[in-house]
C-alpha cells in the first residue's frame, strides 16, 4: 500500500487513462470489424452481372453477319457479342470485360476467354475464371429464317 495519496492518485489517473485507451481501442475494433463484415456483405451483392439492355436484330444473310451461320464464329454489334456456338446455338454477352474493361472473344466452342487477364466466363455470362469477380449480362437470341434478334 502506498504512504503517499498524492502517488496514489497519479496511479490511479494513469490507470483510468490505460482503461480508457484500451476501451477506445477496443470501441474501435469493434467497430472496424463490422465496417469490414458489411462491406463483404456488400461485395457479394455488387457482384451481378454487368451490361446495358439490348434489342436488335441481325440479318444472317447480308454480307457483313453470314460468317455468323458458321459454328464457333462470332461477332460484335457494339457492346454485345454474339456467337455460333460448337452445337450451332446462338449465344449473345455483355463483351466488355468487368475487370477491366476490353473485349471478351469466343473460344468457338463453349466458352468466352478474355485475351488481357485470362478471365473465362460461360455461355451465360457466369465467371469460370478469375480474375473477373462479376459475370456478363447474357442476351436471349431468336432466330427467325435469317433474322437474329438479341436483346435482354
Ligand atoms: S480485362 Fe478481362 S480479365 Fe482483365
Amino acid at each position: 500500500m502506498e504512504k503517499n495519496p498524492e502517488k496514489q492518485t497519479v496511479k490511479s489517473n494513469i490507470d483510468r487513462r490505460d482503461f480508457l485507451q484500451k476501451s477506445l481501442l477496443l470501441a474501435g475494433g469493434t467497430v472496424g470489424a463490422s465496417w469490414l463484415l458489411s462491406a463483404c456483405g456488400k461485395s457479394s451483392t455488387s457482384a451481378a452481372a454487368s451490361g446495358p439492355s439490348v434489342n436488335f436484330t441481325i440479318d444472317l444473310s447480308s454480307t457483313q453477319y453470314k460468317s455468323l451461320k458458321t459454328k464457333g464464329s462470332y461477332v460484335y454489334v457494339n457492346t454485345t457479342i454474339v456467337a455460333c456456338d460448337a452445337s450451332g446455338n446462338y449465344v449473345a454477352l455483355y463483351s466488355v470485360c468487368p475487370h477491366a474493361g476490353c473485349d471478351i472473344i469466343f473460344d468457338g466452342s463453349s466458352q468466352f476467354p478474355c485475351p488481357c487477364h485470362g478471365s473465362i466466363f460461360d455461355e451465360s455470362g457466369n465467371v469460370v475464371q478469375g480474375p473477373a469477380s462479376s459475370g456478363v449480362r447474357k442476351y436471349t437470341c431468336t432466330l427467325n429464317g435469317n433474322i437474329l434478334t438479341v436483346a435482354g
